[in-house]
């Protein structure tokens, strides 16, 4: 058993302090916001209840987590910590004080996590005394359900903490993937086609909002991009656009679309305002999905994203960013992609991938369409995109 300290009880930190809780660890939960850990721990409790309910845990078990869960009032109670795992707000200054602060009271082998989304895990561990400690644990929401967990290494952690990172992830139930601190890690980056290419083709009149949708449904996909992005929020979802493409030096891939801009700034922040690319006349109206009478299908519009995710999986395996197999694995375990896209780019045919994007690059030829490297080596020399 470790002394996991979790800091921050908002909707991440109590779900890692569940998952931790459960999986046996002594948890510790702090939250600068007075009250708030205790609210938490006795949150988690009731979803634990709900659980036994259920019968997807003994009572037994619930019990014993919670004996092991408690809430601290402050950072200076975590001095016996093995591992701490902060999820405060996404912000990099109180991330690098946090971090300062715990320097100064935890013991000097306690690993320091990081669960931030968008932040450098380099930036965050800079100006410690010893930053190879600091290493990212990317849960995702909620942590409890979703299995991945990225571990993006930052330019100076120490390889043996992140492995100890994916020890504990691994002695949790999640399937853990290593990956480089590079801007949106794997999954934030590699799905960004997926609503950015969507988009354009409804600007460009290709489409209308509810056949891409359909068509993406019809090639395996369990939501469409315009009713899964309603259901994130399209401000949340054009913060991450416009993080990874500031963080990538505004590359053309990245850029955020007029219509995506214009829908937060009109606030259609999607089913959480009752207005999105979706109208949603009441709380309970059914997802698009699940409308009985299916709006036409068009396989080229699935295509042209497709094509676009395998292109994205591709030149983040080119940059050594990650194993191409995690790759796949990461989009299947955290986006529930039918497919990993590199798998899906060598069914498909790398010649067939990269004669999509050649001829949307001759429309465009911003950079957008710009074909990954090994997308053309196996098109050209054979071989898999996974190799
Ligand atoms: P949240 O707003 O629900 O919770 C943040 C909590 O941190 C609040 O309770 C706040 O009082 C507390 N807090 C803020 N500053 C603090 C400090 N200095 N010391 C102690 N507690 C402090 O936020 P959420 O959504 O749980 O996100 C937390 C982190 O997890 C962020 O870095 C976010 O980017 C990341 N993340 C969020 C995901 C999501 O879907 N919400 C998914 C994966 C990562």
């Amino acid at each position: 058993m470790s002394v996991v300290a979790v800091i921050g009880a908002g909707a991440m930190g109590s779900g890692i302090a569940q998952v931790a809780a459960v999986a046996g660890e002594r948890v510790l939960l702090h939250d600068a916001q007075p009250g708030a850990a205790d609210k938490a721990v006795e949150q988690i409790g009731a979803r634990l209840d709900r659980l036994v309910e259920k019968q997807r845990m003994t009572a037994e078990a619930a019990a014993t987590a919670r004996v092991r869960l408690g809430a601290v009032a402050s950072p200076a109670e975590m001095a016996d910590a093995d591992l701490v795992v902060e999820a405060i707000v996404e912000s990099l200054p109180a991330k690098q004080a946090l971090l300062a602060d715990l320097e100064t009271c935890c013991r000097d082998d306690t690993v320091l996590a990081t669960n931030t989304s968008t932040l450098s895990v380099t930036d965050i561990a800079r100006g410690l005394r010893a930053p190879g400690r600091v290493c990212g644990m990317h849960f995702f929401n909620p942590a409890p359900l979703m299995r991945l967990v990225e571990v993006p290494v930052g330019e100076t952690t120490d390889p043996a903490v992140a492995a100890h990172v994916e020890a504990w992830a691994t002695a949790w139930g999640k399937t853990p993937v290593r990956c480089a601190s590079t801007p949106g890690f794997i999954v934030n980056r590699v799905a960004r086609p997926f609503y950015g290419e969507a988009q354009r083709i409804v600007e460009e009149g290709g489409a209308d909002v509810a056949t891409v949708d359909a068509s993406m449904r019809a090639v395996g996909f369990r939501m469409g991009p315009f009713e899964l992005a309603d259901l994130i929020g399209n401000d949340v979802n054009l913060a991450s656009a416009t993080s990874v493409w500031e963080q990538t030096g505004r590359d053309p891939r990245y850029e955020p679309t007029e219509s995506q801009r214009r829908l937060v700034a009109d606030g259609r922040l999607g089913r959480k305002s009752g207005h999105g690319w979706y109208d949603y006349p009441d709380s309970s109206a059914p997802a698009p999905s699940e409308n009985p009478h299916e709006p036409q299908t068009n396989r080229g519009v699935a295509d042209r994203i497709v094509a676009m995710l395998v292109n994205e999986a591709a030149a983040l395996a080119d940059r050594g960013e990650a194993a191409p197999r995690d790759i796949d694995t990461a989009m299947r375990l955290g986006t529930n992609y039918p497919f990993g896209p590199l798998e899906h780019g060598d069914a498909w045919g790398p010649a067939a991938v990269l004669d999509v994007l050649a001829r949307l690059h001759e429309r465009a030829p911003t950079g957008r369409y710009r074909p990954a490297d090994r997308l053309v080596r196996t098109a050209t020399e054979g071989g898999s995109l996974r190799d």
